[in-house]
């Protein structure tokens, strides 16, 4: 199983706090992973990549500026803001890019860090943030667990004065990882992965090297890809305890799931009984980024699935697409409700942001006949060599 993108990038950013040598094994061979690396790079940083793992060197770091350029490439980016700040004393950026899911507001980090002591300016999409003395612990209370401020705010407390408390801090598997891998850099990282993390702050950080968790969305996404042709695989390197939410949801469909030292069986039905209610909820709730794969395996299913998208507003841009390829799906608001069809059959679609494009891929490999999905620049944002996995477990796929 690939490392998780969502464990790489805030490491990445982390390494700038250790001025030292880091060494990241695990790293998905991604495009959002090359843009953090030309972030390192553009600030001075030296960073090599050798298979799936990268050495990054933050001691030669000379630069506290982003360009706007290199900060709309994804949305990770803004994870760079706490990490500057705290080495340099400030950073100057600009608001971040990522695909088009609904608005995705930077509120939560910027008044953490405020009331970490912070100035901060903003203006005509610019944020400058100043902190010449230090940033100071605070107790922070997130209106909403965010993964991307739980991150920003450990970052930049892990080298601040004083104890920081986030209560309602985001619990995912990989606020845990960053955890783990500042409190090896010489952070105090406390109850990382429950809803209230302390940091007590540190005088420096020291390199060190880490090995990144398997990715649970890309595990989620091949288990839908297994449901959807009724097929039989297995999985290596999954971590059972990060898919206590995804797991129960198969096995309602009617699949047979079992992990036994870190490597899973998954054996499909050969058609899959509907669900009657998936509810997207921060972890360990179902996360909104399986939802499109696992709809994709609903639109060909016995009965009829409802879904709850709570996370973000538009995140039903797949949905458009499989209407192409003969599925019932109608949606209000937040909620879609899938009435499985059964076959679809294969068109020209158009892939419009990362999970959506995946879940189009599962789609097609129910589907009769061919399909062709334009642009793979999306999935390659999070899934390593997609076409070249699915191909090993029967797919044919083909990258033009
Ligand atoms: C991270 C994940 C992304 C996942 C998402 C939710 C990474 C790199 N990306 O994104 O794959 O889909 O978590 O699990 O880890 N919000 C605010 N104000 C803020 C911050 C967030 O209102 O300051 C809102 C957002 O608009 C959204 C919700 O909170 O509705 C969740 O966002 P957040 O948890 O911050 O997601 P990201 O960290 O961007």
């Amino acid at each position: 199983m690939q490392g998780a993108k969502n464990s790489t990038l805030p490491i990445l950013a982390a390494t700038i706090l250790c001025g030292d040598e880091c060494v990241i094994h695990n790293c998905p061979c991604l495009s959002d992973i090359d843009a953090s690396m030309r972030i390192l790079r553009y600030l001075g940083c030296s960073v090599s990549r050798s298979g799936h793992t990268l050495v990054v060197d933050t001691s030669s770091m000379n630069g506290d500026s982003i360009p706007d350029s290199l900060m709309r490439e994804m949305r990770s980016s803004i994870i760079f803001m706490g990490a500057v700040l705290a080495r340099c004393g400030r950073v100057k950026l600009s608001l971040p890019g990522g695909c088009d899911i609904g608005p995705r507001p930077i509120d939560l980090h910027l008044d953490a860090l405020s009331k970490m002591g912070a100035e901060i300016r903003e203006g005509h999409g610019e944020i400058v943030c100043t902190a010449p003395k230090g940033l100071t612990g605070a107790s922070v209370a997130l209106s909403f667990p965010s993964v991307g401020a739980t991150e920003n705010i450990m970052i930049a407390a892990a080298l601040s004065k004083g104890t920081t408390t986030i209560t309602n801090a985001a619990r995912e598997p990989e606020i845990e990882d960053l955890a783990d891998f500042l409190n090896k850099c010489g952070a105090l990282v406390h109850c990382a992965g429950e809803g209230t993390v302390v940091i007590e702050g540190v005088r420096e950080l020291h390199g060190t090297a880490h090995n990144v968790i398997p990715d649970r969305i890309v595990t989620a996404t091949l288990m839908s890809c297994c449901a959807v042709t009724g097929a039989d695989i297995t999985l290596r390197d999954v971590i059972p305890a990060h898919l206590g939410a995804i797991i129960p949801v198969f096995e309602e469909m009617g699949c047979d799931v079992k992990v036994k030292e870190g490597v899973m069986r998954i054996c499909a039905p050969a058609r899959l009984r509907a669900l009657k209610l998936v509810r997207t909820n921060p972890y360990p709730g179902f996360p909104t980024d399986a939802q499109a794969p696992l709809m994709a395996a609903m639109t060909v299913s016995r009965g009829t699935s409802v879904f709850i998208e709570t996370i973000f507003e538009s995140r039903y841009k797949h949905i458009g697409e499989f209407l192409r390829m003969g599925a019932k799906v109608k949606t209000e608001g937040r909620v879609a409700v899938v009435e499985g069809v059964k076959e679809l059959y294969g068109s020209s679609l158009c892939a419009m942001d990362l999970r959506g494009s995946a879940a189009l891929v599962v789609a097609s490999l129910a589907a009769q006949g061919e399909t062709i999905i334009d642009t793979t620049k999306y999935l390659e944002r999070g899934y390593e060599d997609f076409d070249v996995m699915l191909t090993s477990l029967g797919a044919e796929i083909k990258k033009i």
